[in-house]
């Protein structure tokens, strides 16, 4: 079995739904379940006796250690973290303790179960480390995209929260022989995306008559990726990546976040036209940019092709268009996750209600 971290999360849940639509392979789930949190993503999964959740911390060491023990599993695959790069700003700390000590704590667990291990379970064993492609910084307009070349320029503290991370995890391979691997992907988009990033964001308040907030002049730039095409390629580092490596995963899919909004807009206009038959697009509104703004993130994802032979299946507009479609068919999860504290963060980020 494998021991997944983080997998009530946005890519978490979309990684343990496939990871058990494609193998029999029973995952233990440990989350602390933080307001990024929510086990109605696993719903489907009630009663599956391949699905053990457990609710709690990387951080506590002796949970952990309690966890390995008892189900010896083959891998461990670290989604766990504070992920979002405007509550890092608003409040750094909690970066630090889950992102950093929270890693720290997990390494520490799964270096002891690790050496205690019986030889040929220590040779197959393996910790997926899931990173970001915001750890090398932001890019100018025509500088080539990320390669896992790239010197470390982190800019948020969210960012430098999982560059620190990613730099514990190297050391335990270089110093101690954990066998681990590391991925730093682009933005995800796609099914149970937490509606305080962009694209979900964008899409409830356009449905709600609310704005359309853009930071700035709109015209950053990120390489979107559909979250089922990460899910595939981090099955495919574990089964087949190389043993210290890192992989960059993207899309091939750069885009300024203003014809983002505006696709969003337009696919709505056509599968939830506005009552009053104006576009959605009339609610975009500008907004205070976001201090130290990354102006541009683009991922080389070769190296995953080329060794792993790993592409994405989707292109932007299937993957938008599905997105779109899943959260127009799923109000219920929308009106849960929007209710309660949700509110309490729009407020303290946009102003109003
Ligand atoms: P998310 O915020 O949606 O989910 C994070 C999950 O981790 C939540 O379920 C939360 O309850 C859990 N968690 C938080 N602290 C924890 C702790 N101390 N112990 C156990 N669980 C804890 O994040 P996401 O977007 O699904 O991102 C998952 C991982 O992928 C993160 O490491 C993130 O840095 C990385 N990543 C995200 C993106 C993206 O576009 N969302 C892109 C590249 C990499
Ligand atoms: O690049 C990978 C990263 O992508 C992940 O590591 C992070 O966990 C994930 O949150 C994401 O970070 P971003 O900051 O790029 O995502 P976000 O959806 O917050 O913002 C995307 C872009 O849209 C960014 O340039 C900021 C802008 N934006 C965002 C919001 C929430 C707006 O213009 N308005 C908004 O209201």
């Amino acid at each position: 079995m494998v021991l997944i971290t983080g997998g009530a999360g946005f890519i978490g849940s979309n990684f343990v739904l496939d990871w058990l639509a494609n193998s029999d392979e029973p995952v233990v789930n440990l989350d602390a379940l933080t307001y990024a949190g929510n086990l109605e993503n696993l719903a489907s999964l009630q009663g599956d006796v391949r699905h053990i959740f457990v609710k709690g911390s990387i951080g506590d060491f002796d949970l952990v250690a309690k966890l390995l023990a008892d189900h010896q599993p083959r891998a461990v695959i670290n989604f766990a973290a504070e992920s979002h790069v405007d509550r890092s700003i608003h409040g750094p700390g909690e970066f630090i303790q889950t992102n950093i000590v929270g890693t720290f704590n997990l390494l520490e667990a799964v270096r002891a179960y690790w050496c205690g291990l019986q030889d040929d379970a220590r040779a197959v064993f393996r910790f997926l480390h899931v990173s970001t492609d915001e750890v090398y910084g932001s890019l100018g307009t025509d500088d080539p995209p990320f390669a896992e070349t790239n010197r470390y320029e982190p800019n948020s503290p969210y960012s430098a929260s999982k560059a620190a991370s990613d730099h514990l995890v190297r050391a335990y391979h270089h110093t101690y022989g954990l066998p681990v691997l590391t991925t730093n992907c682009s933005n995800n988009y796609g099914p149970f995306h937490f509606p305080e990033k962009l694209i979900p964001l964008v899409m409830l308040n356009a449905l709600a008559g609310k704005p359309l907030p853009i930071y700035g002049d709109g015209q950053q730039v990120r390489d979107w990726l559909y979250v089922k095409d990460h899910c595939s390629a981090i099955r495919r580092v574990l089964e087949a990546g190389r043993v210290g490596e890192t992989y960059n995963v993207g899309g091939w899919n750069e885009k300024p976040n203003l014809d983002v909004v505006h696709t969003l807009c337009n696919i709505l206009d056509e599968l939830r036209p506005r009552a009053d038959g104006k576009p959605y697009a009339a609610q975009i509104t500008y907004v205070k940019d976001r201090p130290g703004h990354d102006r541009r993130y683009a991922i080389d994802a070769t190296k995953i092709e080329r060794e792993l032979g790993w592409r994405p299946s989707e292109t932007f507009d299937t993957g938008i268009r599905k997105t779109v479609q899943w959260y127009l068919d799923n109000q219920p999860w929308v009106q849960n996750v929007t209710s309660g504290a949700y509110k309490q963060w729009v407020g303290k980020q946009y102003g109003g209600d």
